[in-house]
């Protein structure tokens, strides 16, 4: 028995023992990694005493890294495939040294692309324009640019990966609020206003449900001009779901805190599919909150050099999965990353 019986916590033995033994009898071993007893232990680390919290952390993760040994010797046992030399030379050109690819017929395109495409179609008929984010930033983009200062508690809401260098996998498409002001902001000179969408990938340190991905897509919308106000704000998004939703919704806004703007909203959409009589959709609450939006604080205009005494706008971050399961009736957000072509062929 790999899974070592020693130790010392009593707690954690007794857990170690329990997983122990239903280890052997799962099929999808690598399940016991995610086992509920095991993030039970971590939750308790918060509120130990400092003095415990180290030895008490440090065997957790002996258990953890204990029952992953014992998971992959269990995977190597089932399946003996030939490993992969992922650094041969691959040469296109050599006779059956061509990769198998798959008919193309065979393959879709991404629901979630294809729903991407008819949010951006609204937007462009709207009068903006859009650029991807990217997926590494930095923490000048990620936090500084926002309005997020070195320390300030609100950077806990966004717990991401950080590269070894300091680089970021961003957690919201604002990281590009920044630079798309800076690059726009000669319309405003010209008495135009400045009008983007934001379509990217963002990544979170996330517990994964059916709701919550590591991994999943965002639209960020930013819009600056002279005496924009909360009004424009709701009326652009209102136009836009009724649009995509194809249906009249009524919309709500409730106070929110976000650094990056003053006031800050959450905003809720009427349930598109049963017209706030309550389903399963909204939990049968009637409403749906979508997103965050709120009116750009002046301090995020001034560090792209727009005089906030002069202009104002508005910005929201919307999830794009979420928005997509609702159109297309999809149950669980992991399907989107999972690349399973049961789920994909629907969408042939
Ligand atoms: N970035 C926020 C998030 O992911 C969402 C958001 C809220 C974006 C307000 C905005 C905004 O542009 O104004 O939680």
């Amino acid at each position: 028995m790999a899974v070592s019986m020693s130790y010392k916590n009593k707690k954690i033995a007794d857990v170690a023992e329990v997983l122990q033994k239903r280890l052997a009898k799962l099929d999808d071993k690598a399940s016991i990694l995610r086992a509920t007893e095991l993030k039970a232990l971590y939750a308790e680390l918060p509120q130990l005493r400092p003095e415990e919290k180290a030895a008490f952390g440090k065997e957790i993760n002996q258990l953890k890294a204990d029952l992953a040994e014992e998971v992959a010797k269990a995977g190597a046992k089932a399946e003996k495939l030939e490993p992969i030399d992922v650094t041969a030379p691959f040469d296109e050109n050599v006779k059956g040294n061509k990769p198998r690819l798959l008919p193309t017929d065979q393959g879709s395109r991404h629901p979630l692309m294809t729903e991407l495409d008819s949010v951006l179609d609204i937007f462009y008929r709207m009068g903006f324009t859009a650029i991807e984010s990217r997926q590494i930033d930095d923490d000048y983009h990620m936090f500084e640019t926002l309005n997020f200062p070195e320390g300030h508690p609100a950077r806990d809401d966004y717990d991401t990966f950080m590269t070894k260098e300091g680089l970021i996998a961003p957690a919201h498409t604002s990281t590009m609020q920044n630079r798309v002001l800076k690059a726009h902001k000669k319309n405003l000179k010209d008495g135009k206003p400045i009008a983007v969408v934001i379509p990217g990938r963002v990544f979170r340190n996330e517990d994964v449900d059916a709701r919550h991905e590591h991994t999943f897509y965002q639209l960020e919308g930013v819009y600056v001009g002279k005496n924009i106000n909360a009004g424009n704000l709701i009326a652009t998004l209102k136009t836009f779901l009724e649009e995509y939703y194809q249906q009249e919704l009524d919309v709500k806004t409730q106070p929110f805190y976000f650094p990056f703007t003053e006031p800050s909203f959450e905003f809720a959409i009427s349930c598109p599919f049963c017209q706030k009589k309550g389903c399963q959709v909204c939990s049968y609450a009637g409403w749906i909150e979508l997103l965050g939006c709120g009116m750009i604080h002046p301090n995020v205009l001034k560090m792209a050099g727009i005089d906030a005494n002069e202009y104002t706008g508005f910005a929201w971050g919307c999830g794009i999965d979420r928005l997509v399961m609702m159109k297309q009736n999809i149950e669980d957000v992991r399907h989107s990353e999972s690349g399973k072509l049961e789920f994909l062929r629907q969408f042939k």
